[in-house]
This record gives C-alpha cells, structure tokens and sequence, in this order.
C-alpha cells in the first residue's frame, strides 16, 4: 500500500459481494441473464408523489442548505410518525435529518466514541458499521451469535461480552443479513444491560417498516437514552436520495448539532423536501402493498430454498434478506457464491461481507427482485444443485 495512504485503510474492509456484482454485470454486457439476489435495496421505484415533491423543490429553486438538524417541518414529522406508528413520544429537538442511516451512525460513533473504546457487533451484522467504528479510532468487538439468540445479541450475551473499554452496543432487528428479530422484551433486556453498564445503545431500526407478521417495537419505548437510527432508504424506497435520521437523548443535542454542522452542513434540500412528503395516506398505503408483496416473496423464498436443502435456523421476519445455511453443499460459500453465478447466472452475497463467524457455510439472499425472477432464480439454483451432485 502507498505511504501516501492512511494506515487506518487497512483495518476497512471492502464488500466482497461487489467482485461478484462486477462480475454479473460483465455476464450481462455478454448476453446472459443474471437473477440479482445480492441487491440490499428495494426494486420498488421511490413512490411518484414522493419524487414529485422532489422535483417542485429543486423547480422552486429550493436548493439552499437548511439548517444542520434538517428541516424543522421534517423533524416535526418525524416525531409525528413515532406518536402515531410507535405511540411514543419524542421532541422533534432530537431528532437529526442525516444523509442515509450511514450518516446518522456517524452522528452517533462520531459523539460517543473515544479512541481505543470498544463496540459490542453481532456476527454476522451489517458490515458498514464496523468499519465506522475504525474510522473513529474504536475496536469493534464482535460477538458470535446463532439462532439460538435469533442472531442477535441479547442482554445476557451483552453482559457477558462487556469490557472494560466497551462503550457502546449496537442491534439492528430486523436484522441485515438474518431479517430475524428481537422481541420486546430481548430489545428491553439489552438496553437494560447497556444501560447498566453506562454504554451507549445504538438501535439501527432501518427495517422497521418491513416487519411481516408482528409489530416492531422502537427502542425509544423503553428508554429515553438510546441512540435511535433510521432511514428513509428502504420501506420508503429512497436509497439514492441520501436521507435518514438519529433519534438522540437530550443531553447529545449539541454536540450531535456542532458535528453534523461540520461534517454535512445539512441534508441534500430536495431529499428533504421529498421525504416531508413520504409520510402522505396515499404514499403509505403503496408502501403498506409493496410491504405485502415482500412477504409474499419471503415466504416463497424461505420455503422453496428450505425444500431444496438449504438449512434457515430462524425465520426471517422482516427486512427483504434470508440468510441460509449453504454446508449440505458447500464449505467455501464465496466459491459457492461465484459458481453459482458462472453456472447459473444467479447472484447472491457470501457470508463473508457479513463477519467470520460461520461465514464460509453461510450465504445471504435478497428478494429484491419480482416474484417471477424469484421462481427462475429457484428453478436455476435446483438445478445446478443437482448437476453438481
Ligand atoms: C442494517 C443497515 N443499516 C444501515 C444501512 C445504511 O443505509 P442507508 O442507505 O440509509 O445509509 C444499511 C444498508 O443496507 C443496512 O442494511
């Protein structure tokens, strides 16, 4: 590596799943047809009276930068949103417009961590995170978990795993790449086991829309010191608009404004703009269908991949991933992964982008793509199975 070149860029690792997405698009340019079961976003357009607002902003000539916090109506309506879909109630003071749940999370790691302090992660987790926590001088601390704690770290786990130098904890259910769950009372128990450790709570709710048979209940229900992220990317199919918000406790008000202030001045404007408008009757309606649709996927993908062999230890209840055990078939799952995409033109995300626990007898599917495509997938996949026999 150039001496030029921070020595912290070493510690961050890349997505492996891009060398395979590379690799489809090549198969794509030569005339094959790819089934994509990699994409972690929505195939769903942004929904036409959102991007319509969009647009009216940017034609107004409404491209100045708003306040660092975001647009005071935003906030408003955000606080709105958790008294009505969570009936809980928070002050839209602490509520922060950030670019996408990545900037929101580093909002958070940027005000709570000190060098050399350590974060609890589950792994497999959403593999972003971690490397945030590098960037800030942090140690991630990852924590193998398995279906037996629906993997997800749980207020024993978090006892257990709790340093000396451990600041803070971060859960995201529905999870990326499992889509499984904590219940309330497992949310309840790990903030209580933060809490009494005097760390911080991070609480990455960016699923929460796309939960399919329960209700998803917000950290802040327990606990008015959590850290709460979320975003604007995936139930509302706003993923290259930027945009996302941090729920903050009272007393990081200020610190969180003077870092957003430096760091993005404000949200993209028209991102905002359009985001005001996501929360309208008819835009929640289309979003509640499209929700529907995702589940009907998931439940054709979790029993059709069950059948064919693949082993799922806990049953994904939100989010649009399942993350399966591929050992009948294979030890090495990235190998697995491009062969599958060689032979049978479909690509999916080994688990290795995911952590390292168990990562080479896991693979994550994404039903981000239409019921039908999702049927070719299977029927492709049983077959190079069964080539390979
Ligand atoms: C669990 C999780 N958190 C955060 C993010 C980042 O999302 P955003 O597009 O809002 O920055 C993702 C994106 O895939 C995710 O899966």
């Amino acid at each position: 590596m150039s001496k030029k070149i921070a020595t912290r860029m070493q510690g961050i690792s890349p997505f492996y799943v891009m060398e395979l997405l590379q690799r489809a698009k090549q198969l794509e340019q030569q005339g094959r047809d790819i089934i994509h079961m990699e994409i972690g976003e929505p195939d769903f357009p942004t929904p036409a009276g959102i991007v319509e607002a969009g647009i009216k902003s940017i034609q107004t000539g409404y491209a100045k930068y708003t306040p660092a916090a975001g647009l005071p109506a935003l906030r408003e309506r955000i606080a709105r949103y958790y008294l009505d879909n969570y009936h809980v109630k928070v002050s839209a003071q602490r509520i922060f417009i950030t670019p996408g749940a990545s900037g929101a999370f580093l909002l958070a790691l940027g005000v709570t961590l000190n060098e050399g302090e350590s974060v609890l992660l589950a792994d497999p987790s959403y593999p972003c995170n971690s490397n945030f926590i590098k960037l800030f001088g942090g140690m991630p601390s990852f924590v193998p978990v398995s279906e037996k704690s629906d993997y997800h770290l749980t207020g024993e786990l978090i006892g257990q795993n709790w340093a000396e130098n451990c600041k803070a904890a971060v859960i995201a259910s529905p999870s990326n790449p499992t889509g499984t769950m904590l219940s309330d009372d497992g949310l309840r128990a790990a903030i209580d086991a933060v809490n009494q450790n005097q760390g911080c709570f991070l609480s990455d709710e960016i699923y929460h829309g796309l939960v399919y048979d329960k209700y998803a209940a917000t950290a802040l229900k327990f606990s008015d010191e959590v850290f709460v992220i979320n975003s604007f990317s995936k139930y509302f199919a706003m993923t290259g608009w930027r945009i996302g918000w941090l729920v903050v406790p009272e007393a990081f008000i200020e610190p969180v404004e003077k870092l957003a202030q430096n760091i993005f001045i404000s949200t993209s404007t028209h991102s905002q703009a359009a985001a005001l408008e996501a929360f309208t009757h008819t835009n929640l309606a289309e979003l509640d269908r499209r929700k529907m649709e995702f589940k009907q996927r998931r439940d054709y993908l979790y029993s059709k991949l069950s059948e064919i062999g693949f082993k799922i230890r806990a049953k994904p209840e939100g989010a649009f991933y399942i993350y399966a055990d591929c050992s009948h078939f294979t030890q090495d799952s990235f190998l697995f992964a491009k062969d599958l995409l060689e032979e049978a033109g479909v690509a999916i995300t080994p688990g290795k982008d995911f952590g390292q626990h168990q990562a080479n007898i896991h693979v994550r599917f994404a039903y981000t793509t239409s019921l039908e495509r999702l049927e070719e997938g299977v029927a492709r996949i049983k077959r190079y199975i069964e080539g390979n026999k």
